[in-house]
């Protein structure tokens, strides 16, 4: 049996990167960011000129794609010619092209299997869009935590990052492959009005409920 995976979804800027990297220090357990993974595809696409719409050419790119997926201390992190990939996946390019590249099965196959190698060896938060659905379908600890669109684009703002979160999210929920959905037996978190301990504090309080 592998190692606990909490599995943490919901739409952009709802402030679950932030909540799960907490969730995963307080629990000693690793934080992956899968939408980091989806991200430096997109980027490296971009790089090689390829278009993310080209599915063919996409495809003919991904065998043998250089990018490794490790971690850095208890993070995930995805290394390309032995660096690290960082301000390069919230450019804009990146931002307004991770959704056509998000939505290539193939693409997912690739990914979900890199996710799930993470959990062979250890107890993990992950964040994403389909943990709960498709990556870790059987784990007892999903999260589906949410905001308002206002509160969410007002969170990038702070960031000082640009990105159409609501256009993100309208391709995110109706992809074919894996869209973006609550699932079934997740509990719904909405964060509009709740701070960062208050969310954390409620999700540790149920994974500690459903361990004991
Ligand atoms: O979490 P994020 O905003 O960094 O994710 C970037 C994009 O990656 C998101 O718009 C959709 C895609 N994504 C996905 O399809 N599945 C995931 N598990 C994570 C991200």
């Amino acid at each position: 049996m592998n190692p606990p995976a909490i599995a943490i979804d919901g739409p952009a800027a709802s402030g679950k990167s932030t909540v799960a990297k907490l969730i995963a220090k307080e629990l000693g357990y690793t934080f992956i960011n899968t939408g980091a993974m989806y991200r430096a595809v997109t980027w490296y696409i971009l790089q090689k000129g390829i278009t993310p719409t080209d599915t063919a050419a996409v495809l003919s790119a991904l065998p043998g794609i250089p990018l490794s997926f490790g971690k850095e201390g208890a993070n995930s992190t995805v290394v390309y010619e032995g660096r690290v990939l960082t301000t390069e996946l919230t450019e804009k390019s990146t931002n307004d092209n991770v959704s056509a590249i998000a939505s290539i099965p193939e693409v997912r196959a690739l990914l979900v299997e890199k996710q799930r190698e993470y959990n062979t060896r250890e107890a993990v938060v992950m964040e994403g869009r389909d943990i709960g659905t498709v990556v870790f379908p059987h784990t007892p600890f999903k999260y589906f935590v949410t905001a308002s669109e206002e509160v969410r684009a007002a969170r990038r703002a702070a960031e000082g990052i640009t990105d159409s979160i609501a256009e993100r999210d309208r391709k995110d929920s109706q992809r074919a492959c894996a869209p973006l959905v609550q699932a079934e037996d997740a509990l719904l978190v909405d964060t509009s009005d709740m701070n960062i301990n208050e969310v954390v504090a409620y999700i540790i309080s149920d994974i500690q409920r459903k361990i004991n």
